[in-house]
């Protein structure tokens, strides 16, 4: 979760390592820091509790330097502060690190440490001084980091500089991305690739067990103990894509990103009347979806879709449930994860765990050669491009709708749907960006929507079936951004407790887009405006018998229902980041939040 950052050349150091920690600020924000040679080859750690601002402003970012690491962190032991924050350093050896080692407790009883006394809270403290031992009983650092290898347990991403070295960086992989981007006599290290990109598109993916010795000049991998041959990469994305271009927050441009994305999403899988580069699922009994977060809830429309158009069970679980569940598979199953980032870490653990029993896997993700994207047996990128802001927005969208395109072909694969529903249904896929245009070019609904419900200090979302897996992002989508307790109900559920917290001017949200069970949510809409609340409703149907169930009516344009779900999302991330800017929240960085989830 957090961001890792070094550089080697002829730049000053430390404006790159700032630049590159901005970027990955998305990646956790409690603290940062950073260490580097002067000019005089000292060693420097400057490092600050708080946003990577207060850091950059503690630092001379004119002073000569050559080479350099940098850390921003999302706090997993030891609570945020100096003291805790990255890099650490102990004897030879500064790093920052991104992952878990889970047996750091055990480790700080090993003999190799047992003189030295810890003054942080933090795992990686206790992998610094065991990598500090192994180099001072070695003298080789190349040796010394294989041997950490066998010792330490659980996730690394580690970027290092050795004493009285200047001319390298080093960095070793384990479950937590990193790579090293290739420069002209300059090279770099990072968690991610827009750190980089304002200098690079050129990369390196490293590897589980990568040990990477990078200088200005040369980077050299190996991984147990031998030489490996590295492709260098190229970033498809430019660095506009990941800047803000004008927009006051990443998280409003990347709403109104939504259009382009979905067309470049169904040109890749859908070529005029044709699907291209899909999976047969036919052959498959039954598929297990597993995801967190937002990603967790398009897998919850997928499985109304894969059921009601292709007559499949579907299994739909979080991540992190799934790993240590019991579990019925069978060669006839398949597991889709689906993962913006393609490196959380539950839903790694539960891709691996499947593919060890032989299971095909079908990963579904933005980040191409992802952990996850590398290591499902099938791969399908949502081409969303650099989504920054923590809380998703195109990425759910993309992803929602390769679903949607995949329970589209098994249906027609089976011969559920006929070729003039077909038809239909892709007519309405290449006039879906237009229609999520539309919904952009007027914002005002959803701002004076705001405006009346921004107060509030609690929301609720109701719908039923697939209207209630929407809600479920729809509320997500509030509560992280703008901090206001919400949860969304299936909607005949609500009565069984939570009603009671339904008091006058209560806003509920509602979406009603399934025209069988309309009815049924119109109905227990009424029993929550009996009790005062201020109904909201978003729906693709005739509401003109029904007036007296909302205050506020959003109309959403009615098509078919393998396309339609994707529409009233945009209303809800909009209505979302509204009340979260009249509540003058932190949009894009909100608190104790990270947008790619590498721990446990
Ligand atoms: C974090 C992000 C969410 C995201 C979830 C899963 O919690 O804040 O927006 O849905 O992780 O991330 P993934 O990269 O696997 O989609």
């Amino acid at each position: 979760m957090c961001g890792i950052i070094g550089y080697i050349g002829k730049k000053k150091a430390i404006p790159v390592i700032i630049d590159g920690l901005e970027t990955l600020e998305y990646r956790g924000y409690d603290s940062s820091g950073i260490a580097y040679y002067n000019k005089k080859k000292e060693l420097k750690i400057i490092k600050e509790q708080g946003k990577i601002a207060i850091l950059k402003n503690i630092l001379n970012l004119n002073e000569e330097s050559n080479l350099g690491i940098g850390h921003t962190r999302w706090a997993t032991h030891g609570q945020p502060s100096r003291i805790n924050s990255h890099p650490h350093n102990v004897g030879n050896i500064t790093l920052v690190h991104n992952g878990i080692i889970e047996n750091y407790e055990e480790l700080k009883k090993h003999p190799l440490v047992k003189n030295y006394k810890f003054i942080s809270k933090t795992d990686t403290e206790v992998a610094c001084a065991i990598i500090n031992s192994l180099y001072n009983e070695n003298q080789d650092i190349l040796k010394s980091l294989e041997e950490s290898q066998k010792l330490l347990m659980g996730s690394y991403a580690l970027a290092i500089i050795v004493n009285n070295d200047f001319e390298h960086l080093y960095v070793m992989k384990k479950d937590s991305p990193l790579i090293i981007g290739v420069g002209n006599k300059e090279n770099y290290v990072a968690s991610d690739v827009p750190a980089i990109l304002k200098y690079t598109k050129k990369y390196i993916l490293l590897n589980e067990g990568d040990i990477g010795i990078v200088s200005n000049k040369n980077i050299k991998v190996y991984n147990q103990k031998k030489l490996v041959k590295k492709k260098i990469l190229e970033f498809e994305w430019d660095l506009e894509a990941g800047m803000k271009n004008g927009y006051e927050h990443f998280m409003l441009k990347e709403i109104f990103e939504q259009p382009k994305v979905i067309e470049q999403t169904i040109k890749e899988y859908i070529n005029d009347y044709d699907f291209i580069n899909l999976p047969d699922l036919t052959k498959y009994n039954r598929i297990d979806i597993v995801a967190c977060g937002s990603a967790y809830h398009t897998g919850l429309i997928a499985k109304y879709w894969f059921e009601e158009y292709c007559n499949m069970e579907i299994n739909v679980d979080i991540a992190s449930e799934y790993r240590y569940k019991k579990n019925f598979l069978d060669k006839k199953c398949l597991l889709i994860v689906i993962s913006q980032s393609g490196e959380t870490a539950d839903t790694l653990a539960s891709l691996r765990l499947v593919k060890e029993k032989k299971i095909d896997t079908l990963a579904i993700v933005n980040v191409v050669g992802s952990s996850i994207a590398r290591e499902a047996k099938n791969v399908l990128y949502i081409k969303a491009g650099p989504e920054i802001a923590v809380a998703t927005t195109k990425a759910y969208s993309a992803q929602a709708l390769l679903l949607s395109i995949l329970a589209f072909k098994t249906s027609v694969d089976k011969k559920i749907i006929n070729i003039k529903e077909k038809e239909q249904i892709i007519n309405d896929y290449h006039n879906l960006s237009l229609y999520i245009q539309d919904i952009l070019s007027n914002t005002k609904i959803c701002e004076s929507i705001a405006k009346k419900i921004f107060k509030a200090n609690d929301i609720f979302f109701l719908g039923r079936k697939i209207d209630y897996a929407i809600v479920m992002e729809g509320s997500l989508k509030l509560k992280e951004i703008s901090y206001i307790h919400s949860e969304a109900y299936p909607s005949g559920e609500l009565k069984h407790g939570s009603i009671a917290l339904i008091n006058k001017k209560t806003p509920v949200i509602s979406v009603i887009t399934d025209e069988n069970i309309a009815l049924k949510t119109i109905s227990n809409i009424k029993e929550t405006k009996a009790r005062g609340a201020y109904s909201i409703v978003l729906s693709s149907l005739n509401m003109d018998n029904n007036k007296e169930c909302y205050d506020d009516l959003i109309k959403i344009e009615h098509i078919h229902s393998l396309v339609e779900p994707i529409l009233p999302i945009i209303y809800l991330q909009l209505i979302s980041y509204y009340i979260a800017k009249l509540n003058k929240r932190d949009i894009d960085k909100p608190k104790n939040l990270a947008k790619s989830v590498t721990v446990e």
